[in-house]
């Protein structure tokens, strides 16, 4: 064996991943690129949990309109995971607020740490500009630490997150530290595991697909939709005519067929037609939306097999979520022994 000791889960078996999403609307192309796929392939050597982290969402939008529709939106995030080729037989799909062990280990974990160093973490401050809050809420100020609970909780040894998430994991190594420093040694320190995938460009040529500026592709769209969005797709402003030679470089409609189209020898012809002003941006376009919908075709078998079955959906939701609590249970009887409070 040539895994390191720390690569190896606590119970010695295979290493627990965990990661997961707030439900805060549904998933689109750059998810895909990001996240999604590494799941789907992370799913087969690891020991995998994936959090619908509902209760996250609370501090950022605590209000009746908000967690009124929030089951409904856990299910969607379901939806987008198993449509994607998550698979409940061999991951654990979790809604957090059907572990509800998760809170008293994040009040536990409150005390092992401080309000400065709370408040130093960055996204709070980014949060807080993103979203116009000037006063935060305990809640908003104590999200890393909620996360830390959720990670911890299941003894994750590893984190696949983003950039954006990589001080939240910083957090939970530091009150794991402390909590086993204090107490005895309960858990494994995780680490993060960052991806290094570009992100994937907004139709419009944004740096980045994002719900708020209207510039994404669904993974639930319908193959009109799709089509719809392609062809008003932002290119190479530069170029009036289809006779006038193209810009590829940057070009959102390039860098799509390059990352969803596999027919690589049509995209190396549409690229040396474009730069010689021989091809209009509508053919362009017309076969990234051809390539783009039979990417996710399959995406959409899947997702009609389980949206016609919400029973199904359900199902899937609440057994996860049952295996996720007993194995909260279990780390919570050791935390609870480990502090001499049993
Ligand atoms: N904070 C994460 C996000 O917004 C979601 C999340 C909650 C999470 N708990 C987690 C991610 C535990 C990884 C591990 O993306």
């Amino acid at each position: 064996m040539t895994v390191t000791k720390n690569l190896l889960s606590a119970s010695g078996g295979k290493p627990r991943i965990l990661t997961g999403d707030r439900p805060t609307g549904p998933l689109h192309l750059g998810h895909f690129v990001g996240t999604l796929q590494n799941r789907v392939k992370l799913q087969d050597k690891y020991d995998c949990f994936f959090i619908i982290a509902d209760l996250h969402t609370l501090t950022t939008a605590p209000g009746k309109d908000k967690t009124s529709t929030l089951n409904d939106r856990a299910r969607g995030l379901v939806l987008d995971y198993l449509s994607v080729g998550i698979d409940p037989a061999k991951s654990v799909i979790y809604q957090q607020s059907q572990v509800p062990e998760v809170t008293y280990l994040s009040l536990i974990f409150t005390n092992l740490i401080t309000v400065a160093r709370a408040q130093r973490v960055p996204t709070l401050k980014e949060v807080m500009h993103d979203l116009h809050i000037q006063k935060p809420s305990l809640g908003l100020l104590n999200y890393p630490v909620l996360q830390s609970a959720d990670i911890l909780m299941f003894k994750a040894d590893l984190v696949p997150v983003g950039k954006d998430q990589q001080s939240h994991v910083e957090v939970t190594r530091e009150i794991a530290k402390t909590f086993n420093k204090t107490y005895s040694q309960v858990f494994p320190i995780p680490k993060a595991l960052i991806g290094d995938v570009p992100t994937l460009v907004g139709t419009d040529g944004q740096a980045k697909m994002s719900k708020s500026i209207g510039n994404c592709i669904y993974l639930s769209d319908d193959a009109t939709t799709v089509t719809k969005k392609v062809m008003s797709m932002y290119t190479d402003p530069k170029r009036l005519r289809a006779t006038d030679p193209g810009t590829v470089e940057g070009n959102p409609v390039f860098i799509y067929h390059d990352v969803f189209n596999p027919n690589k020898a049509e995209i190396a012809d549409l690229k040396t037609r474009y730069q010689a002003g021989q091809v209009g941006d509508v053919e362009v376009k017309q076969k990234l939306a051809l390539a783009l919908n039979k990417f996710l075709d399959p995406i959409r078998v899947r997702r009609a097999k389980y949206e016609k079955n919400t029973a199904l959906l359900d199902k899937i939701i609440a057994s996860g979520s049952k295996i996720a609590r007993l194995q909260a249970q279990k780390t919570l009887v050791q935390v609870l022994s480990a502090m001499g409070l049993n």
